[in-house]
């Protein structure tokens, strides 16, 4: 294949900035005025976790981000009942399962979709009347997309984390070896029917590569956007990721 499937969207995560908030408690700075800002810096999407400590986001913060913007909210959560009925009642336009362990600074790894198969075929199933596409965050392995393409998920995100560090830490054996996994399981996972989207630690260095894949659909990136904003701004940070991408794409397809 040597077009696109379609257009790359990506999402801006803006988990960091209410760090930042929380950091001090209080308002500042607000997350939901971030959200605004990406929207109009030309992100698709929003993506946003809420965690069980509620480190980055907070309740309140789902339903005034999504009174805010116009473009879908992706709710990252994990799979557990308290997040499935905050989800139900909100309605995103996604919902992303994440695994989720107390103790990790972010998210580690992938969801071992293969293992709680079962588990996961049920608990994703009411999502799906209430019109939110679920994606499941998984690492770049067949069995897992195997998995996630058996329990109904239309979306996977593929955990870009081990190719990011390898890359920024110059370990580029490694760094090769799982861009080559991203890129194979990405190509699989279209073949299963499943939508491909990848994510995890990108940077304007990392990204361009795996933006060239033809079959990924959607890149969400957060932390690397929001240590930029710091320098020059949310609105120009957004602004050049996404140059950063199209340029990767026309690099690639032409056009
Ligand atoms: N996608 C998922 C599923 C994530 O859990 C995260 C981190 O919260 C991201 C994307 C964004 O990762 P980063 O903040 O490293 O860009």
């Amino acid at each position: 294949m040597n077009q696109p499937l379609g257009r790359l969207r990506l999402g801006v995560n803006i988990d960091h900035v209410a760090t930042i908030r929380n950091a001090r408690g209080g308002d500042n700075p607000s997350p939901v005025r971030a959200a605004i800002i990406a929207q109009q810096a030309g992100a698709d999407g929003i993506t946003a976790h809420l965690r069980e400590d509620r480190r980055h986001i907070r309740d309140g913060d789902i339903e005034a981000i999504m009174d805010a913007i116009t473009i879908p909210l992706n709710f990252e959560m994990a799979a557990t009942e308290e997040m499935q009925e905050i989800a139900l009642r909100h309605k995103p336009h996604a919902v992303c399962i994440v695994p989720e362990r107390r103790e990790e600074r972010t998210t580690e790894g992938g969801l071992d979709v293969a293992r709680d198969e079962n588990k996961l075929a049920h608990y994703i199933a009411p999502f799906a009347d209430a019109g939110s596409r679920v994606s499941m965050f998984i690492a770049a392995d067949a069995r897992q997309l195997e998995a996630s393409a058996r329990i109904g998920a239309p979306v996977v995100e593929l955990h870009a984390g081990a190719y990011c560090d390898a890359h920024a830490e110059g370990r580029f054996d490694e760094r090769d070896a799982e861009f080559d996994k991203l890129q194979k399981m990405t190509t699989y996972g279209h073949e299963l029917g499943l939508e491909v989207h990848i994510g995890h630690g990108l940077t304007y260095e990392s990204t361009p590569p795996v933006s060239a894949f033809p079959e990924v659909m959607e890149l969400n990136i957060g932390h690397f956007l929001i240590g930029e904003a710091i320098f020059m701004g949310l609105d120009p940070a957004i602004r050049r990721m996404r140059e950063v991408m199209d340029d990767a794409r026309r690099e690639a397809f032409g056009g």
